[in-house]
């Protein structure tokens, strides 16, 4: 039997996976644990189940010891984990990609929809009682027909947004660091374009790169004057990859006609400039948070732990 930690409260079904064969010490608070009490929990931990709260760090590999083999983050980003670290101790790390990409493809597109007809700030008007008629030229919007979804990082989520932009009559392109796998880019008559003729040329921009140290700020000031004043900018992959101070500034110069935004820079805090304006649609991090694909990525990152400590391949194996 070996000690797995899990971080934070998971559902039961993954908990019930590891305890069939393991020694589990849970989390059981929504909360995320304090840095103090994570430090002493891991002590002598063969695997760690991480949430994306909690930082993989060197000295937390350390709190825990030279027996532990693995951590497997419940969560596609795994840019709270130093996996180099993890490499020079031989820790395996997994993630848990494909299970969150439909939930997460929803709510890219409904932030599309958000920012685009406004939605979150037709509700605020009906909340405040703030008097109101229909009228035809009341609150209008942005069409999607017809306009172009530019996708920065075409991977699984990008091509699930992408997927949802075709069905609701939009172009799609995309910038990518490779070209998307071909039968995607045929499937959505996708067009790869230069980061910043994407930026120039695209209606609606939504970011779906990783997180890491090659596209922190990926967009700030100089990207977002490239767009088109009549442009939005979605944001569900990580806060970082976006400048939010010039975000802030944009959106308050209606340099862009909008944004919606699921991850911000210093979660939980958001960038006081966004709180008072209407042009940013925003919701607290839910790309992933549906009942059944959270059960789902809690069992994956079981199933990854039990493999690994019975010597296997994991499933989801993050490269170092
Ligand atoms: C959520 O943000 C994830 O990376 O899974």
């Amino acid at each position: 039997m070996s000690r797995v930690v899990v971080t934070g409260r998971v559902p039961e079904p993954a908990v019930e996976t590891l305890k069939a064969e393991h020694d589990v010490d849970p989390h059981d608070d929504s909360a995320p644990i304090s840095r103090e009490a994570l430090l002493a929990k891991v002590a002598g931990a063969d695997a760690l189940v991480t949430l994306l709260t909690e930082k993989v760090d060197a000295e937390l590999l350390d709190a825990a010891g030279p027996q532990l083999k693995v951590v497997a983050n419940v969560a596609v980003g795994y840019n709270n984990i130093d996996v180099a670290a993890c490499a020079e101790r031989g820790v395996i790390v997994t993630n848990t990609p494909d299970v969150l990409t439909e939930s997460t493809a929803d709510i890219a597109f409904g932030l599309i929809l958000m920012a685009t007809r406004r939605l979150g700030e037709g509700e605020r008007v009906l909340r405040s009682q703030t008097p109101w008629t229909w009228g035809m030229f009341y609150m209008l919007g942005s069409g999607l027909q017809g306009k172009t979804l530019g996708v920065i990082g075409m991977g699984g989520i990008g091509a699930a947004t992408a997927r949802r932009a075709k069905a609701f009559g939009m172009q799609v392109a995309y910038s990518s660091r490779n070209a998307c796998d071909p039968a995607v880019a045929e499937e959505l008559g996708a067009t790869r374009l230069d980061f910043d003729e994407l930026l120039s040329t695209c209606d609606v921009i939504s970011v779906h790169c990783p997180y890491n140290d090659s596209t922190h700020h990926l967009i700030g000031a100089e990207q977002l004057a490239l767009m088109k004043d009549t442009a939005y900018l979605i944001n569900t992959a990580r806060g970082p990859i976006v400048d939010e101070a010039a975000l802030a500034s944009a959106l308050a110069d209606d340099q862009i006609a909008g944004a919606g935004l699921d991850v911000f820079e210093q979660e939980p805090a958001v960038h006081e400039g966004l709180l008072n304006l209407d042009n940013v649609a925003m919701v607290p991090h839910l790309g992933s948070a549906t009942i059944e694909t959270r059960t789902e990525m809690a069992q994956l990152a079981a199933d990854n732990t039990v493999a690994v400590l019975a010597g296997k391949e994991a499933l989801t194996l993050v490269k170092p």
